[in-house]
Order: structure tokens, then C-alpha cells, then sequence
């Protein structure tokens, strides 16, 4: 969701006649948008402001903006602990951005902006920047806001109450992306089996996707968030139904133990958890099936955590995100009682993470002699002169190719795994 509201600020940006550099010494102005859920990412915040202080000081006229959940979280206190930002916008203020950097460039003062509105205006989509070619992917947010209050989740506190758009304005910017050579599109929002719950005729998500799915020119369609309590029957069979939806879903279980997934206030336990999976493994058993988990939350005892890598090994995830526990300000978890001293959650990190390398490892293995179809998504990082795509599954693959590949997909023979990705063999373009 941060990468998406990045790229609509750029574009926002764009149609104000900016034009970006990669050179903070060149800017005039410089925006960052920041992310609060874990400890770790707020602080590389403060971190970064650190470093910018030098060149507000040699260039009195910059703009500093910070913008996303820090801004929302702090407020204020942003300015008062770094007096050289300039503008601190929440979430919601996306749309007024560009007023505000006018006022702030116009020597308003320092401004703040973090109201939380019951409706927020929807922002334009990103259009393809400037006569470049559009990305072959894309992403499109059907709602946000989280009205779940996870009880170590700041979330709800920094983005507001669930709001979901329309149907047609969704609708309508998928036709606008495809257009624009967009092949795959991934639906984003913090619960999306939550959308259509705040519109008038309560349009399931279901039933979202299914119209996505009939937009001409997309190939693949990809969603995130799900939470496992929403996650209904009629969109587990939308998995057996429509071949645009990849054979890939993300679905954060958190924990294995009930008596944390109950303090957490997840809404499910852990057999639940299992009969999702299995009824969506006999809709359509090639699916890979990820997570987020977190270790060390207040009073998880080994036992607990125990039930954590017992349910990582049952369900065989094709890979996880895990994080220590980490307290957030406002929320419920920053108070309870049992917090994990941070060896104890470090050493559980550890484990869960070497279990999990173990799976991803045997499942990319399995996939060693398989074809494959890819998106290619570009230039491979790591080899010159190399091409690098994603299967259905959600696995980077890559491989040699001629560069006018890119944007179209290629069938591959898979003839090498390691723990991150997949090496392949064109067999025909
Ligand atoms: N501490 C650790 N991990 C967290 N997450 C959310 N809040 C916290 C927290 N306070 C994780 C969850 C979520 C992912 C996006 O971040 O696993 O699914
Ligand atoms: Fe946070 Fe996700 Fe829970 Fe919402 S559903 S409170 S975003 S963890």
C-alpha cells in the first residue's frame, strides 16, 4: 500500500510540472513516505531526517515533506523534533498534497495535516509517467482503512475506518491500466474480503473480482490483504472459476496458537485457519499458499510458539514474512502483560525462519522440471544481459531473453532453484 501511495504522489507530482531527480542535493523539494508498523520502520524515519538536516542548511529554500503513517502517528511532534520539516501530511491528505506544498513554498509557515475523514477522496490513478511506456503490472486499491483493531496493529489508528470505492470507479481505472498495457493487477487493501461492506448496495469482493476478471487485455489478477475470518466460500471458489486469478494467495495467520491468535483479536483459530486452506487446496491444489507471522507476542510461552512452527510444517507454506513483536504506540498489545524479553523473541525468529527456509527451499526444488508461464517484469538485478519474470505462484524467475520480452509473457522450463528464486529456460516467445 506505501509503494502504491508513492507512486501516486510521484504522479501527483508530475502533473504539477515536477520532474524528479534521484539526486537529494538537486531537489527542491523532497518527500518522504513512511510506514509505522514495526519499531524498525519508523525509525529508519528519524534516521533518514537525521541525514537530511545538512542540506536544509545548505539550501534554505528546500521543502522537506514527510507524509504516510509516521506523519499521522506524530504529527506535530515531527516538527518539533526535526524544526526543519516543513509539511507533515497523514494518509488522508494525499489529495490535498499539492495545495499544501503551495502554501508551504509560498512561505506559510510549517503546516500539518492529519485529519482522518469518514470518506476519503480518492486520488486519480498513477498514469504511465510521461510518455514511458506503462509497467506491466499495477496496483489498485479498492478500499482502505482497517476496522479490525488487531490488538498489536497500528493500522487502524494511522490509516481510519475501513472505506471502500465503488464498484464502476474500480471498474473504470482497471479499463484505464489495461489500456495502457497493464497485464497484471493486484487489488490492494489492508482487508480486502472486507470491501463492499461501507457501499450502499454491499457488493461482495467475490463479486468484484469476478468483473476485474472480464476487463479485456489483463492477463493476471492478484490480490492483498486477505484476513482468514472474511475469507469467504464463494471467493474460495472464484480460485476454481477464473483463470486470470493466480494461483497465489497471501493469507497472514499470525500465529498457530489459539489462546494468542485470541489475544491478538484475529477473530479465528487455528483449525479454522486449516479448513481454509484445505477447501482452497481442493479448489485448486497447485496454489501457493504465503503468510505473515509474528513471534514473541505478549505471554506467546514456548508452547505457543511451538504451536506457531507445528502449523508452519502442517501447512507448508510457500514463504512467510515473520517479524518480532514489536509495541506500537496507542495499541492495545504495547500493555499487555508477558511482553517477551527481545532475546527470547529473537532466538523464535530465528527458528521459524530456518524451518521456513527449509520449505520455500523443497518447493522451489519440486518445481525443477516444470513449465512455467511468467510475466516478464524486467531486466534480472543480478546478471547482465538476463531477464527476470514471476509465475502465477508468485516466484521471481530468471533467465536469458531478449529485452522486447519485457511486458509479455514467456512459457519456461524451470532447471534451477535456490531459496529465493527460480532459473529457467525459454522454450518459445
Ligand atoms: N509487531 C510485529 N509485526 C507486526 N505486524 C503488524 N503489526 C506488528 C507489530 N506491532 C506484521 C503483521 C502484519 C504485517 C504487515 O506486519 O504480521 O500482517
Ligand atoms: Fe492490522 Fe491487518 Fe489486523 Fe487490520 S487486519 S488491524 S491491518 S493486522
Amino acid at each position: 500500500m506505501n509503494e502504491h501511495d508513492s507512486s501516486r504522489i510521484e504522479s501527483l507530482l508530475r502533473s504539477h510540472d515536477l520532474v524528479r531527480t534521484d539526486d537529494p542535493a538537486k531537489a527542491g523539494l523532497i518527500v518522504l513516505n513512511t510506514c509505522s508498523i514495526r519499531n524498525k520502520a519508523e525509525h529508519k524515519v528519524y534516521s533518514t531526517l537525521g541525514r537530511l538536516r545538512g542540506l536544509k542548511k545548505r539550501n534554505a529554500g528546500l521543502v522537506i515533506a514527510v507524509g504516510g503513517c509516521v506523519a499521522q502517528q506524530e504529527g506535530r511532534n515531527l516538527i518539533d523534533r526535526f524544526p526543519m520539516v516543513d509539511l507533515v501530511f497523514g494518509p488522508h491528505a494525499l489529495s490535498r498534497l499539492a495545495k499544501l506544498i503551495e502554501t508551504v513554498a509560498d512561505g506559510g509557515g510549517s503546516v500539518v495535516d492529519t485529519a482522518l475523514s469518514e470518506n476519503p477522496r480518492s486520488l486519480p490513478h498513477p498514469a504511465g509517467p510521461n510518455g514511458q511506456p506503462a509497467q506491466a503490472t499495477a496496483y489498485l486499491a479498492v478500499m482502505q482503512g482497517c476496522n479490525n483493531f488487531c490488538a498489536y496493529c497500528v493500522v487502524p489508528y494511522v490509516r481510519g475506518r475501513e472505506h471502500s470505492r465503488p464498484v464502476d470507479e474500480i471498474l473504470a481505472e482497471a479499463r484505464d491500466l489495461a489500456g495502457s498495457g497493464v497485464k497484471e493487477i493486484t487489488l490492494l487493501g489492508q482487508n480486502v474480503n472486507a470491501y463492499g461492506k461501507t457501499l450502499p448496495t454491499a457488493p461482495s469482493f467475490a463479486s468484484l473480482v469476478r468483473q476485474i476478471h472480464a476487463v479485456d487485455g489483463l492477463e493476471r489478477i492478484r490480490f492483498v490483504t486477505s484476513h482468514p475470518r472474511d475469507f469467504s466460500d464463494e471467493l474460495i471458489d472464484t480460485f476454481g472459476q477464473l483463470p486470470k486469478l493466480c494461483e497465489h494467495l497471501h493469507l497472514p495467520v499470525q500465529a498457530g496458537s489459539d489462546a494468542v491468535l485470541m489475544r491478538m483479536n484475529r477473530g479465528y483459530t487455528r483449525m479454522e485457519y486449516l479448513e481454509k486452506v484445505g477447501r482452497l487446496r481442493s479448489v485448486l491444489p497447485a496454489i501457493s499458499i504465503t503468510s505473515d507471522i509474528i513471534v514473541g507476542f505478549p505471554g506467546e510461552t514456548e508452547n505457543d510458539f511451538e504451536e506457531t512452527l507445528s502449523l508452519v510444517s502442517e501447512v507448508s507454506f510457500d514463504s512467510t514474512f515473520s517479524f518480532m513483536f514489536s509495541p506500537r504506540p496507542g495499541t492495545p498489545a504495547a500493555r499487555f502483560d508477558g511482553q517477551v524479553p527481545e532475546p527470547i523473541r529473537r532466538e523464535r525468529l530465528a527458528r521459524l525462519q530456518s524451518l521456513q527456509r527449509r520449505i520455500t527451499l523443497d518447493k522451489n526444488r519440486a518445481l525443477v522440471g516444470k513449465r512455467k508461464e511468467v510475466l516478464v517484469t524486467g531486466a534480472s538485478k543480478r546478471d547482465g544481459g538476463e531477464l527476470s519474470g514471476r509465475t502465477g505462484c508468485n516466484r521471481g524467475v530468471n533467465f536469458k531473453g531478449r529485452h522486447d520480452l519485457v511486458g509479455r509473457t514467456a512459457h519456461l522450463l524451470i532447471d534451477g532453484a535456490n531459496k529465493n528464486s527460480l532459473r529457467g529456460t525459454l522454450i518459445n516467445a
